[in-house]
């Protein structure tokens, strides 16, 4: 099954209820949320206090991506403030295991974020203990950034360890998704397709929305 998680880090910022209610409208399966702190990467945005008044304008999980350094420090914080799946980043999480366990001990899905250069090999012993990886396909910071499309054959890769290890971990893709490269996306293996500017920006996010889901269907690998 194909998931859409729009990103509201490409929407308006000062109307957040309402970016959550254009994902609403269109179907989308999940709300996805980037939490920056101006250190593990270059920008600023949603504290705990934020996600959790957005919570109550929203039926849509939330998925928060946490790109954080020392994520532990935070969890607790977002776990509260409402978060359905919650990644860290492998690059900042000095002890994996332990965090995940945290994350679903609080109640949500677990999940680790790979950097566009970090090898997914790397997640080959702690796939038990992840509910989804969600592969950056662009360097994180920012919203529109062009797609790399060489991430598409990590996807490919993750896909074969997890059939391996016989985990049930699903795989995310976030940065520069859109009509173009969903399909590809699908049948690499990635089943949550997360988009800001190709919903965002669009004329019509209700359409995008459906565009990139029909797309991802015809194209999912089995
Ligand atoms: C990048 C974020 C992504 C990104 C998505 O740091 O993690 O979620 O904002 O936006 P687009 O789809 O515009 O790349
Ligand atoms: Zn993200």
């Amino acid at each position: 099954m194909i998931e859409i998680a729009p990103s509201v880090i490409a929407g308006d910022l000062a109307d957040l209820a309402g970016a959550a209610r254009i994902a609403e409208a269109g179907g989308a399966d999940l709300l996805h949320l980037d939490v920056m702190d101006g250190h593990f990467v270059p920008n600023l945005t949603f504290g705990p206090p934020v996600v959790a008044a957005l919570a109550r304008h929203t039926r849509l999980p939330l998925d928060v991506h946490l790109m954080v350094s020392d994520p532990d420090r935070l969890l607790a914080a977002y776990l509260e403030a409402g978060a359905a799946r919650v990644a860290v980043h492998w690059e900042a999480a000095g002890h994996l295991d332990r965090t995940l366990a945290a994350i679903r001990a609080g109640g949500a899905r677990a999940g680790v974020a790979l950097n566009p250069a970090t090898p997914v090999e790397l997640l080959a012993d702690i796939l038990h203990a992840c509910d989804f990886v969600l592969l950056m396909s662009v360097n994180p910071g920012f919203a529109g950034q062009p797609f790399l499309p060489y991430v598409l054959d990590k996807a490919r890769r993750l896909r074969d360890l997890v059939h391996t290890a016989g985990a049930a971990t699903t795989l995310a893709l976030d940065g520069g998704v859109g009509p173009g490269n969903a399909g590809a996306a699908a049948a690499a293996g990635v089943t949550t397709l997360i988009a800001g500017s190709s919903v965002y920006q669009a004329s019509d996010p209700s359409a995008a929305i459906a565009a990139l889901r029909r797309r991802a269907e015809e194209e999912a690998s089995s």
